[in-house]
C-alpha cells in the first residue's frame, strides 16, 4: 500500500474503492479492490463467508469456528458488470464499482446490504462494515448483553470485563458473542463476525444512516446467514461454532454458592440442612475461601484440613462439588504452579520478555498463556490436585482476565496458537481458551464422566466447552428481569446453557424477591444460587419458612420436570437452540414480542410459556403468542393471539403450556442419584392438532450415549384420530421407567385401549404445586391453591417397541 493511502488511511475513512481483479475459487471467488483484498465463500447454502482485509494474508480467529465449507451448488454468474454468487437460499450481488454486497433472497428481496458508499472502510487499523437498516428493522442477540431484546437504537462493545455489580444497562460485560440477527420484512438473516479484537455494534446509536459493526484491527471476516426460520439461523450459526454436548445430569439439578462456604463442617452443614428439609439438590461450590491465601490448586490447611474426606462426606449425601478456578497465579516462589511456569515459560510476558503482573485475590499475580496449547496442556494436568480431592465440577471464573485496576496494558503478549499477538487481540478468548483447558482437565482427569464448566468470559464458541453465568448481578427487581433477557440472549446467540445468580450476588434480596427468583430460575437452564462475601445469608431457607415453602416448592417441580428438561437439553446438543428461547425465535414478526412489557417473556423447553414478573407485582399482563395455552396451574384454557392479565401472587408465578404438548415427569427425587419410582408421567396437554414429543435418556453421567447406550423415541399424539403412538425405543439404553401414565388434560376420556386391552382410566386431583401451609403471608400477597380436579390418567406398563394406545 502507497504511503499517502496509509496516511489517508490514518486521518480520515478509507473505503474498500474498486474490484480491480477477481476470480473464481473453490465455492466462491476471491480478490482485490484498490484498497484490499477480498474472499467469498460459501459455507452451505444458508452461510456466507465474506473475509476482507488490508495484509497479504488473512488472519482467521483460530478458536471459533469448527466447521468447513461444504460442497453445495454455487452458481457464480457475471450480469451486467456485477458478480451473483447463488445458493438455493442466497443470491448474493457482488457490485464491483465500487465495492459493495447486497445479499438477497432467491426472489429478489433484500435481506442486507452495504451503505454503497462505505461499505467496509477504514480509521487507522479499525475496520468498519457499514449497512443499510432496513424498514423497521429489528436487531437480536449479541450474546451478554444487557438492554432491550431488540437492540435497535443502541450501541455495544465486545471487550471481556470485569464489571461487579454491573447496571441493568452497562455494556461490555463478560462475555463475546459478535453474532446477532436482523429482522425485517418477513424476513429474517445472521452475521457472526468473527474478529477477536474489541469490536463494535451500532445498531442506530446516534445515527440514522446505517447500521455497522467495526473490529479494532485485524481482518473484516464475517458468516452471513439466511434461512426462512431465525432458529434455522441460530442452528446454521451453531453448526459453525459447535453445540453444547450432553452436560452431566446433576448440573441440570439445583445448585447452591456462596462466597464463601467455609470451614468444611459449614459445608456439611447446608448438605444436611438441604436433606433435613427436604429441599432438592446436586450441587455445592468451594470458592475462594477454600483455597490457602487464594492460591489456586491448593486448599487452606486450616479451614479444610481434609477435603478429601468432607467431598466424601459430601458425595454420600449425593451432593456434587465444583471448585472455583482463578487465572492468576501468585508470584510466590516456592509454589510450584508459579515456577513450572516460569520454568515451561508459560506465562503472559511483556515484549521484552518479562513475565506481565497483576493483582487479583492472591496479591500479584502472573497469568497463564491460555492461548497456547502447552499451558493448556500443564493446567489440565494440575487438576489432578483436585481430582485426587474428589471435585466433580469447575467453575473458571475472574478469567476476562480480571485484575484490579481493571485496565490491562494492551501491549502485554500471548502465543495465539503460535501467531504471537498482543492483548488487543487476545483478550476476548483468553476466558474461552481457560475454559477448553478446564475442559479436557476434567476429561483427562475423570476419562468416564461428562465434564461440567461453569465461566464467566468466553467468546462465540464457548457452548462446547462449558455453561456461563451472568456474572456479579445485584439483587433487584429490574436485575431479575435483566437476568433473564440476559439467558434468552445468550439462547440466541449459540449459549444454552446459562443462567444467573439466583437471588443476586451483591446486595440483599427481600424474602419476595428472593422468593420470585428461584420460581422463575427453576425455569432457566442453569439453576443456581449464590450471592457474596458479607451479604446475609442466602439460601433457600434463609428468608423465613414461607419462602421456603415457595423455593421447595418450584425446586421439587423442577426436579419432577427433568425427564422434560433433560430431552429438551439433548435437543439442544442436536440443533443448537437454546432452552430458555425468546419468543422472538418462533414469532419474530410479532412486534408485541420486543414490547417492553412482554419482551422477557420464553419458552421453556419448548412448550412451557414462562412470563416472569417482578416480586411486586399481584397482576400481570402476558401476551399469549399463536396457538392456545394452558394456565399450568389450573389448567385452564387460553386462546393465543392475546394479551391477558393474569394473576401473579408471590407463590404462583405465570407459566402457561402449549395446547398440543407433552411435559414428560418423574416422581420427586432429593437429588437426582435418586432413584424414581419408575413411572414416567406423562402430561398430555391436548390441542386440536397433533403434537409429538421427543423423549431421551441415558445414563446422565458418562459418554456411553456417543456409542449408542441412549433412549431415543418420540410419542405422537393424534387428537383426531385419538391416538398416541410410541415409535419403538431407538438405541441400546433401557429405560430407568418400568410404567407410563398418562394425564389427559383438555380431554375428555371415556374409553383407552391398549395392545388389546381396555384400561381402566383413574379420575385424578393432580396439582403441579403442593399446598402451602398456612403461613402470615408476606404483606400484600395472598396464596391460592390450585388443583386440578378429576384428571383422567391410566397406566400402562413400558415397553421398549413400537405401540399405540386409542382413546375416546
Ligand atoms: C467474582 C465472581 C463471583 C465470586 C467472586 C469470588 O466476583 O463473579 O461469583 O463469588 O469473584 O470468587
Amino acid at each position: 500500500m502507497a504511503t499517502t493511502e496509509i496516511q489517508k488511511s490514518n486521518k480520515r475513512n478509507l473505503p474498500i474503492g474498486n474490484v480491480i481483479f477477481w476470480e473464481e475459487k473453490a465455492n466462491g471467488i476471491l480478490g482485490r479492490t484498490s484498497s484490499a483484498n477480498f474472499e467469498i465463500t460459501v459455507y452451505d447454502e444458508h452461510t456466507i463467508r465474506v473475509q476482507i482485509g488490508r495484509d497479504e494474508t488473512f488472519l482467521p480467529n483460530p478458536y471459533s469456528v469448527v466447521k468447513n465449507p461444504k460442497d453445495v451448488a454455487v452458481e457464480i454468474l457475471k450480469i451486467d458488470g456485477n458478480i451473483w454468487i447463488k445458493t438455493s437460499k442466497i443470491h448474493l450481488n457482488v457490485n464491483l464499482d465500487p465495492f459493495h454486497l447486497s445479499f438477497q433472497t432467491p426472489l429478489g428481496q433484500i435481506i442486507n446490504e452495504d451503505d454503497p458508499a462505505f461499505a467496509v472502510s477504514w480509521l487507522g487499523t479499525e475496520v468498519s462494515n457499514y449497512k443499510k437498516v432496513q424498514k423497521d428493522e429489528k436487531f437480536i442477540g449479541l450474546g451478554e448483553k444487557t438492554g432491550n431484546l431488540n437492540r435497535f437504537g443502541k450501541a455495544y462493545t465486545n471487550w471481556n470485563t470485569d464489571y461487579f455489580a454491573y447496571g441493568v444497562g452497562d455494556d461490555p460485560l463478560y462475555m463475546s458473542i459478535p453474532f446477532y440477527l436482523g429482522i425485517h420484512n418477513k424476513l429474517a438473516y445472521g452475521i457472526f463476525l468473527d474478529n477477536t479484537h474489541k469490536t463494535i455494534f451500532n445498531f442506530g446509536a446516534s445515527t440514522n444512516r446505517f447500521v455497522y459493526y467495526s473490529a479494532d484491527d485485524g481482518d473484516l471476516d464475517y458468516y452471513f446467514f439466511h434461512d426462512d426460520h431465525v432458529g434455522k439461523i441460530i442452528s446454521a450459526y451453531t453448526e459453525l461454532t459447535g453445540k453444547m454436548e450432553m452436560p452431566p445430569l446433576w448440573s441440570l439439578g439445583y445448585q447452591q454458592c456462596r462466597y464463601s462456604y467455609y470451614p468444611d463442617s459449614e459445608v456439611l452443614t447446608l448438605a444436611n440442612t438441604f436433606r433435613d428439609k427436604k429441599m432438592p439438590a446436586d450441587v455445592i461450590y468451594l470458592d475462594i475461601h477454600h483455597m490457602e491465601k487464594y492460591k489456586v490448586f491448593t486448599f487452606d490447611g486450616e479451614k479444610f484440613p481434609d477435603p478429601k474426606s468432607m467431598i466424601k462426606a459430601l458425595k454420600q449425601k449425593g451432593f456434587r462439588v465444583v471448585v472455583i478456578m482463578d487465572p492468576g497465579i501468585k508470584t510466590q516462589k516456592g509454589y510450584a504452579p508459579y515456577d513450572e511456569g516460569l520454568e515451561q515459560d508459560l506465562f503472559v510476558k511483556y515484549p521484552d520478555g518479562e513475565v506481565y503482573e497483576a493483582q487479583v485475590w492472591p496479591g500479584w499475580c502472573a497469568f497463564p498463556d491460555f492461548t497456547k496449547s502447552e499451558t493448556r496442556q500443564w493446567w489440565a494436568d494440575k487438576m489432578e490436585f483436585y481430582e485426587e480431592a474428589g471435585v466433580d465440577g469447575y467453575w473458571t471464573d475472574m478469567n476476562e482476565p480480571a485484575s484490579w485496576g481493571q485496565f490491562t496494558p494492551n501491549l502485554i503478549e500471548f502465543d495465539y496458537e503460535g501467531e504471537h499477538v498482543s492483548h488487543r487481540k487476545a483478550r476476548n478468548i483468553y476466558g474461552f481458551q481457560m475454559a477448553k483447558s478446564a475442559q479436557l482437565g476434567s476429561i483427562q482427569q475423570r476419562p468416564e464422566e461428562r465434564p461440567f464448566i461453569l465461566t464467566r468470559s468466553g467468546f462465540s464458541g464457548i457452548q462446547r466447552y462449558a455453561a456461563a453465568w451472568t456474572g456479579d448481578n445485584v439483587a433487584s427487581e429490574e436485575h431479575m428481569m435483566a437476568g433473564i433477557r440476559l439467558v434468552n440472549s445468550l439462547g440466541l446467540s449459540g449459549v444454552s446453557f446459562s443462567g444467573y445468580d439466583v437471588g443476586g450476588f451483591a446486595g440483599e434480596a427481600s424474602k419476595s424477591l428472593f422468593a420470585r427468583w428461584m420460581s422463575i430460575a427453576a425455569f432457566a437452564p442453569l439453576f443456581r444460587a449464590h450471592s457474596m462475601i458479607n451479604s446475609n445469608d442466602a439460601e433457600p431457607w434463609a428468608f423465613g419458612e414461607e419462602v421456603e415453602e415457595i423455593s421447595r416448592n418450584y425446586m421439587n417441580l423442577r426436579y419432577k420436570l427433568l425427564p422434560t428438561i433433560y430431552s429438551n437439553f439433548y435437543q439442544s446438543t442436536q440443533t443448537g437452540l437454546p432452552l430458555a428461547k425468546s419468543l422472538a425465535i418462533d414469532h419474530p414478526h410479532d412486534s408485541l414480542v420486543y414490547d417492553s412489557a412482554f419482551q422477557n417473556q420464553y419458552l421453556f423447553c419448548e412448550n412451557l410459556l414462562v412470563a416472569p414478573v417482578e416480586s411486586t407485582k399481584e397482576i400481570t399482563k402476558v401476551f399469549l403468542p399463536d396457538g392456545d395455552w394452558y394456565y399450568l396451574f389450573d389448567g385452564r384454557l387460553h386462546e393465543g393471539n392475546q394479551v391477558v392479565y393474569q394473576d401473579c401472587p408471590i407463590s404462583y408465578l405465570p407459566v402457561y403450556v402449549r395446547a398440543g404438548s407433552i411435559l414428560a415427569m418423574q416422581s420427586m427425587i432429593p437429588h437426582t442419584s435418586v432413584r424414581h419410582d419408575g413411572v414416567l408421567r406423562l402430561h398430555l396437554f391436548m390441542g386440536e392438532r397433533a403434537f409429538s414429543y421427543q423423549h431421551y435418556e441415558d445414563d446422565g453421567i458418562g459418554f456411553g450415549y456417543k456409542n449408542g447406550e441412549y433412549l431415543r423415541r418420540s410419542i405422537g399424539v393424534d387428537p383426531t384420530h385419538k391416538t398416541i403412538r410410541f415409535s419403538a425405543s431407538e438405541g441400546k439404553f433401557k429405560s430407568t421407567f418400568s410404567k407410563i401414565k398418562l394425564y389427559f388434560h383438555g380431554a375428555s376420556v371415556e374409553e383407552i385401549h391398549w395392545k388389546g386391552h381396555m384400561l381402566p382410566i383413574q379420575l385424578e386431583s393432580f396439582a403441579f404445586l403442593e399446598k402451602l401451609t398456612e403461613f402470615d403471608p408476606l404483606p400484600d400477597h395472598s396464596h391460592p391453591y390450585f388443583e386440578m380436579k378429576d384428571v383422567p390418567t391410566v397406566i400402562i406398563d413400558h415397553s421398549a417397541d413400537e405401540f399405540t394406545v386409542r382413546f375416546n
